[in-house]
C-alpha cells in the first residue's frame, strides 16, 4: 500500500505534519509513506492519498486518532471518497500552470522529468533567442502578476540592449490578499520555475536570476532552496557545456509595496523599498542600471508549459477564499461565472454571499447582481472591475462594507512607501472622509471624487493608482452600509 501526504503550507496549517510525523513513526512494513506536492483542495486537507492494488482512494481532513484505523482498514475509514482525479471539483478543472499538483515530491528531480521536465529547456537550446520570442509572442502570453503586459515586449526590451550584465528577476513577492497562487508553485512544483528561469537567461542573455520572496513564505524558501541546490548537482544550474545561469533567492522585508517592481529593484539594491519613476523602464535600466526581466511566477510557468507543448489553453488559476465552504485552487478556462466558481466549485449558495473582491486589496468589489461576468480580465475590466492576480476573496451576506473598505484604507495608509504626494496624504484624508460619509455627505462626496481622481492620476504607482477601484465599488453598490443608499 502507497500512502502519499502533502507537507505544502496549508497541509501543515491543519496538521498534516503531524500525521505524517505519526506515520513515519509507525513500523509498518505494509505501507509506503510519500510527500506528495498538495492538490490545493485546501478544504480536504489534511488529504491521504492511498494506491492499493491497483486502485486510488483518498481519505479527507485526517484526524491523528483516526490514523490506526485507517491503516487497519482503509476502505472502512470516515471521510473516504474515491480516487479525488474523478471529483468534480478537480475532473472539471482545467489545470495548464498547475498540471504537476498532486503527481511529483516536489524536491524530487526524477519526479519532475517524468512529468515532462526540461523538455522545455532542450526544446529552447535548439532555438535562436528571436524565434523563442515570437512563440511567446504568437501565444499572447500576458503577466500574470496583475498588468496583463504582454511578456514578448519585455524579452524583447531586454535582449535588444547591449550590457556585459543582465538579470532576470522573479517577482514572489505575492503580496495581494487571498493571493497564494505563487506559493503553491514555489512549494510544489520549484523546478517549472527554475527551468522557466534558466529559459529567460538563456534567451535574454542574462548569467544571473533572482527569485525575489517575501518572507512571510520560509516553507516555499525551504523547497525552493533545496531545488535550486539539486539542480545546481545535476548541471542544470550553474556553468554547463551549453550555458551559464546562475540563480538565489532574496527575502524581502515585509512591504507591500515591494511587490511593486522597481521598490522591489530599490529592495534588492539594498535601499529602502521606494517606488522609482518611470522612464528608464526596468527592461532598460533596472537592477544595478543594467537590462532587467521581472516576471511574476505564474508568467514564467506559462512560458515554460508554452514550450514544454503542455500549454493548450490559456487557463486562469483562480485562488478562491473567505465566505465559502471550499476554498483552494480552481484553474479553469477563461470563460466561468463567477456564480459558477462559487457554487458549482465552492459548493456554497450564491444567496450567502454579498460580494467578491477580486485582484488582491487593490481591486474592486463585485456585488451578486453581477456574479454573471466571467472570470477573465477583458470581460471583469468592460465594467470597472479587474482580475488582477486572480484572487477572488468572498465576503459573506452579513459583512459590513464599510467596515471592510475602512479597514482597506488603513492597509493603504500603512503600506504607502510614501514617495508621491498624492498617496502619502491622500489616503489619510480618504479615510478621514470616509469615516463620516454620512454626515454633509453631499460636500463630501465632490471632495471624495476630487481627491480620487488625483490619487487615479497623479500617483507613482498601482498603490494609489487603483485605490478608487476599491472605494467606488463599494460605494456604488453597497451604500447603504454608509447610511447613505446607492450612489450612481
Ligand atoms: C503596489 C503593487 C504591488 C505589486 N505586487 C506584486 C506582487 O506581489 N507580485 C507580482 O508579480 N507583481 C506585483 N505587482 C506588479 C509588478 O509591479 C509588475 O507589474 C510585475 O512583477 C510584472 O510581472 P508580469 O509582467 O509577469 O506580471 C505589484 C504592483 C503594485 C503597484
Ligand atoms: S502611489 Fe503610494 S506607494 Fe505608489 S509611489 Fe506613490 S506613495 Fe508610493
Amino acid at each position: 500500500m502507497n500512502i502519499y501526504i502533502s507537507l505544502d503550507t496549508c497541509a501543515q496549517s491543519v496538521g498534516s505534519f503531524e500525521i505524517f510525523e505519526k506515520l513515519k513513526g509507525i513500523n509498518n512494513p505494509t505501507f509506503t509513506l510519500n510527500k506528495r506536492s498538495t492538490r490545493a483542495l485546501m478544504w480536504l486537507e489534511p488529504l491521504l492519498e492511498i494506491e492499493q492494488d491497483n486502485k486510488q482512494i483518498a481519505i479527507t481532513n485526517v484526524e491523528n486518532i483516526d490514523i490506526e484505523n485507517i491503516l487497519k482498514n482503509p476502505l472502512n475509514s470516515k471521510n473516504l471518497i474515491d480516487n479525488i482525479d474523478n471529483q468534480p471539483y478537480l475532473k472539471n478543472q482545467h489545470r495548464v500552470i498547475f498540471k504537476n499538483l498532486g503527481k511529483n515530491d516536489p524536491t524530487s528531480i526524477e519526479d519532475y522529468k517524468k512529468l515532462g521536465g526540461f523538455r522545455a529547456l532542450e526544446t529552447v537550446l535548439k532555438m535562436e533567442s528571436k524565434d523563442v520570442i515570437e512563440k511567446i509572442k504568437i501565444a499572447d502570453i500576458r503577466g500574470r502578476g496583475g498588468a496583463f503586459f504582454p511578456a514578448y515586449i519585455k524579452w524583447q526590451t531586454v535582449l535588444s540592449i547591449q550590457s556585459d550584465i543582465k538579470y532576470v528577476i522573479c517577482n514572489a513577492d505575492e503580496g495581494d490578499s487571498g493571493s497564494f497562487a505563487d506559493r503553491l508553485i514555489m512549494e510544489n512544483d520549484p523546478f517549472s520555475l527554475i527551468e522557466a528561469m534558466i529559459i529567460a537567461g538563456i534567451t535574454v542573455n542574462a548569467k544571473e536570476g533572482i527569485v525575489y520572496l517575501r518572507s512571510e513564505y520560509p516553507n516555499a524558501k525551504k523547497i525552493l532552496q533545496k531545488a535550486i541546490d539539486i539542480a545546481y548537482q545535476n548541471n542544470y544550474l550553474g556553468k554547463n557545456d551549453s550555458y551559464e545561469f546562475d540563480l538565489y533567492i532574496v527575502t524581502g522585508g515585509g512591504a507591500y509595496v515591494c511587490g511593486e517592481e522597481t521598490a522591489l529593484i530599490e529592495s534588492l539594491e539594498n535601499k529602502r523599498g521606494l517606488v522609482r519613476p518611470r522612464p528608464p523602464l526596468p527592461a532598460i535600466s533596472g537592477l544595478f542600471n543594467k537590462p532587467t526581466l521581472i516576471n511574476n511566477v505564474l508568467s514564467f510557468i506559462d512560458i515554460v508549459r508554452l514550450f514544454e507543448g503542455s500549454r493548450d489553453m490559456h487557463t486562469t488559476p483562480l485562488q478562491l477564499s473567505g465566505a465559502v465552504k471550499r476554498s483552494g485552487l480552481f484553474e479553469v478556462a477563461n470563460d466561468i461565472t463567477i456564480e459558477e466558481l462559487i457554487s458549482k466549485f465552492a459548493d456554497t449558495p450564491i444567496d450567502d454571499i454579498k460580494a467578491v473582491q477580486i485582484g488582491g486589496p487593490l481591486g474592486a468589489f463585485v456585488p451578486k447582481e453581477k456574479f454573471y461576468l466571467k472570470l477573465n480580465n477583458d470581460e471583469l475590466s468592460k465594467e470597472g472591475f479587474i482580475l488582477g492576480h486572480a484572487s477572488v476573496v468572498a465576503f459573506n451576506k452579513n459583512t459590513n462594507m464599510k467596515d471592510i473598505l475602512l479597514n482597506l484604507i488603513d492597509f493603504y495608509i500603512h503600506e504607502s512607501c510614501g514617495k508621491c504626494t498624492p498617496c502619502r496624504i491622500g489616503q489619510v484624508r480618504l479615510k478621514e472622509i470616509l469615516t463620516n460619509l454620512n454626515q454633509n455627505t453631499q460636500s463630501k462626496l465632490i471632495l471624495l471624487y476630487d481627491l480620487l481622481d488625483t490619487l487615479k492620476e497623479a500617483s507613482l504607482c498601482g498603490l494609489g493608482g487603483l485605490t478608487h477601484l476599491s472605494v467606488l465599488s463599494i460605494l456604488k453598490f453597497f451604500g447603504n452600509d454608509f447610511g447613505i443608499g446607492d450612489i450612481q
